[in-house]
């Protein structure tokens, strides 16, 4: 008990002390403008030194991917820090591998500023826009996800790729916090974006999109994401989905059959129940019209004797092994839940894939 209370105190003296280290160099400590070179001169910016990397990238309205809003928590945030980012945290390691660190790799929302600093960043993200826009409709497509239209208004028009992301603005009361959710609607759509929100009990993001009403604005920043189709139409696209993975499948394959109409695609979803599924119809008749394309639903738990279910069962990483035969070139986007993912990429590696065909997003 004695050793519990020692420790118990000697964190709380750590914490204090961290706090007061903070708020001194707060108050005390003026690091004055500083210099910020983007891409050896292509963005450069002065700020105010002693805010983080990624909040003065988006004071200058230079939106990097930042899922936890800077809470050093999702590991989205890296950019190439080549001088000035002082030495590498505790906070950042978790999400670096030894070959990032090496190369340069930070977290933007972990790097202070405290002196002239040079950065790389991808081109992709210096397109990164803020859109405003207002709720076109929306629709519960099953008992918790609901599909959410965007009419954009300034910018009018996004520009994206299959299988994309923005970034949610959500108000909380600790000020407004930012959430990722992949663009289910096609590239070729323009003036809208499309949603699949899946409610999670007390989120915040997902909460608030839900209570969205037709006409209320909103604003989000994006594409985000580094999912790349591969432009030759002899390589099958492989699309898994899970839970609320589906938003970008359907982005991708839309976008795929509208230049592409006999081009190989497979869809295996994975489902939990019959009331999980949702699209299937919209899937079914679309490979009518091609037939090139092929949908696979799977449910994972039994299924009761209310449900008509005449679709697979069992796991989807089950289903991608049956019907998939090795050694065809192929291409393959996963989204869901992380033992998804894991399982459909070791059947995938199983039948030939590459590492650097498969993309995912995990959440
Ligand atoms: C690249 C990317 C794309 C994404 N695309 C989509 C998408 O298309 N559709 C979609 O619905 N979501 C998507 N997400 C997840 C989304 O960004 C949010 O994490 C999710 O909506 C929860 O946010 P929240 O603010 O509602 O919950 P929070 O307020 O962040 O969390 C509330 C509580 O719920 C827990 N929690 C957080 N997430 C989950 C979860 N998924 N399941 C169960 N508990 C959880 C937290 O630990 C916390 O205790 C995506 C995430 C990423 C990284
Ligand atoms: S914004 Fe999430 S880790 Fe930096």
């Amino acid at each position: 008990m004695i050793y519990l209370i020692a420790i118990g105190v000697f964190a709380g003296l750590l914490l204090a002390l961290a706090a007061l280290i903070a708020v001194a160099e707060r108050v005390l400590v003026n690091y004055g403008i500083c210099n910020v070179d983007i891409n050896a001169g292509e963005r450069p910016l002065d700020v105010d030194g002693g805010q983080t990397l990624l909040s003065a990238l988006y004071t200058n309205k230079l939106f990097i991917p930042s899922a936890c809003g800077g809470k050093g928590s999702c590991g989205f945030c890296k950019v190439t820090v080549l001088e000035g980012g002082g030495p590498v945290l505790p906070t950042e390691t978790p999400y670096l591998s030894r070959k990032e660190v090496r190369s340069g790799l930070r977290l933007a929302c972990q790097v202070k500023i405290r002196q002239n600093i040079r950065i790389r960043v991808p081109d992709d993200m210096l397109n990164v826009k803020m859109f405003t826009a207002s709720v076109a409709g929306t629709r519960e497509v099953t008992h918790d996800i609901k599909e959410i239209r965007f009419a954009l208004h300034d910018p009018p028009e996004i520009s994206h790729r299959p299988g994309q992301y923005v970034q949610v603005q959500a108000p909380s009361p600790d000020g407004p916090v930012f959430r990722a959710y992949s663009i289910s609607s096609p590239t070729y759509e323009k003036n809208e974006v499309e949603l699949n929100v899946r409610l999670v009990p007390n989120g915040i993001g997902s909460t608030y999109l839900h209570n969205l009403k037709e006409g209320d604005p909103v604003t989000f920043t994006g594409p985000y994401g580094e999912f790349v189709l591969n432009e030759d139409p002899a390589v099958e696209i492989i699309c898994v989905g899970g839970g609320c993975g589906m938003a970008p499948m359907k982005n991708i394959i839309y976008s795929l059959y509208s230049r592409w109409p006999d081009r190989q695609c497979w869809l295996f979803f994975g489902c939990r129940s019959a009331r999980d599924v949702f699209y299937l119809q919209e899937f079914q008749a679309l490979a009518r019209k091609h037939p090139s394309f092929h949908v696979f639903y799977a449910l994972s738990d039994p299924v009761g004797p209310q449900e008509q279910w005449d679709g697979e069962a069992g796991f989807i990483h089950l289903s991608v092994d049956k019907h998939l035969e090795a050694g065809v070139r192929r291409q393959a986007f996963l989204c869901g839940p992380p033992p998804m993912i894991e399982a459909v990429t070791r059947v995938l590696a199983e039948k030939g894939l590459r590492p650097q065909d498969i993309f995912y997003d995990k959440f």
